[in-house]
């Protein structure tokens, strides 16, 4: 039997009882479209999700990414993460993750979901927290919405590299710099009404602000949306897939040792929904 509980009122709804064979049909797929945009992040626990049909069910959710590097041999959608470097490339990249993030902020249009899955767990740390921005943004007073929506905010790897080593050489900032900043409005406005913001460790300066006023603005929207009552913390079970949303959940990784045996296999939907 399955059931379907949600876990708060702002965010988050568990899903129990599913095996692998279920996520090859399109209700299962309907039915996560339709979680995704109530609850913002979906918990399917223990469905031990085979890599097949990780795969299956990602498309019948929308396109999926093609990692440029770093694939999995045998498909090349799943990206494993790690932050062992034995078992990913990308391992040193991703120490970035226990900050507060959006995956693909720095693409014009941002992934429009993530799918997760618990191949193996850490004994100490390594839970995700997700919190939801439409929620957050849904609760700030009126005036405060009104003054948000003038700013634009601008999005790069040197500002959440920075803040795991404050102190880079030369060198470092110059490889962080190949990869382009992208500006966006602050307040994203969604075609369906609602409205999610666009803050995080990838978020550096606001346009027009002296850096310390942009830091300052950012921070307080970062601590207001990390609020107890917009967040969610995911302790893994192995064999749990999470997706979520995002277009408008942050998220973040509790520090784990990087030779702990946690292994999540990772896949990501294209976005399409144009930032205004
Ligand atoms: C990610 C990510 C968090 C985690 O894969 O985009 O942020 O808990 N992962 O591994
Ligand atoms: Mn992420």
């Amino acid at each position: 039997m399955t059931t379907c509980t949600p876990i708060s009122d702002a965010i988050g709804v568990a899903v129990s009882g599913l095996s692998t064979e279920d996520f090859r049909t399109p209700q299962i797929a309907d039915q996560c479209r339709e979680l995704l945009h109530r609850h913002g992040v979906v918990v399917y626990r223990e469905a031990h999700i085979s890599d097949a049909d990780l795969v299956t069910f990602s498309r019948a959710l929308g396109e999926v990414v093609v990692a440029k590097a770093g694939a999995h041999p045998d498909y090349p959608e799943i990206s494993p993460v790690s932050l062992d470097p034995a078992k990913s490339h990308l391992a040193g990249l991703r120490r970035s993750t226990i900050f507060w993030h959006a995956d693909g902020l720095m693409d014009a249009v941002p992934q429009k979901a993530t799918l997760l899955t618990a191949r193996d767990v850490a004994d100490d740390g390594g839970d995700t927290e997700f919190a939801n921005t439409y929620a957050a943004y849904g609760a700030l007073p009126e005036a405060r919405k009104a003054e948000l929506s003038a700013h634009r905010v601008v999005h790069s790897v040197a500002a959440s590299q920075l803040l795991l080593n404050p102190e880079p050489t030369p060198e470092q900032r110059a490889a962080w710099n190949r990869s382009p900043s992208r500006e966006h409005p602050l307040v994203w406005r969604h075609l369906d009404g609602r409205h999610s913001l666009l803050i995080g460790a990838t978020a550096g300066e606001i346009v027009g602000m002296t850096p310390e006023d942009g830091r300052a603005l950012l921070d307080e929207l970062l601590d207001w949306t990390t609020q107890p009552q917009f967040v969610l913390r995911h302790r893994w079970t192995v064999g749990d897939l999470v997706v979520w949303d995002n277009t408008g959940m942050l998220h973040r990784a509790i520090p784990y040792e990087p030779t702990s045996p946690r292994l999540m296999h990772r896949t990501t939907l294209v976005g399409e929904e144009e930032i205004a």
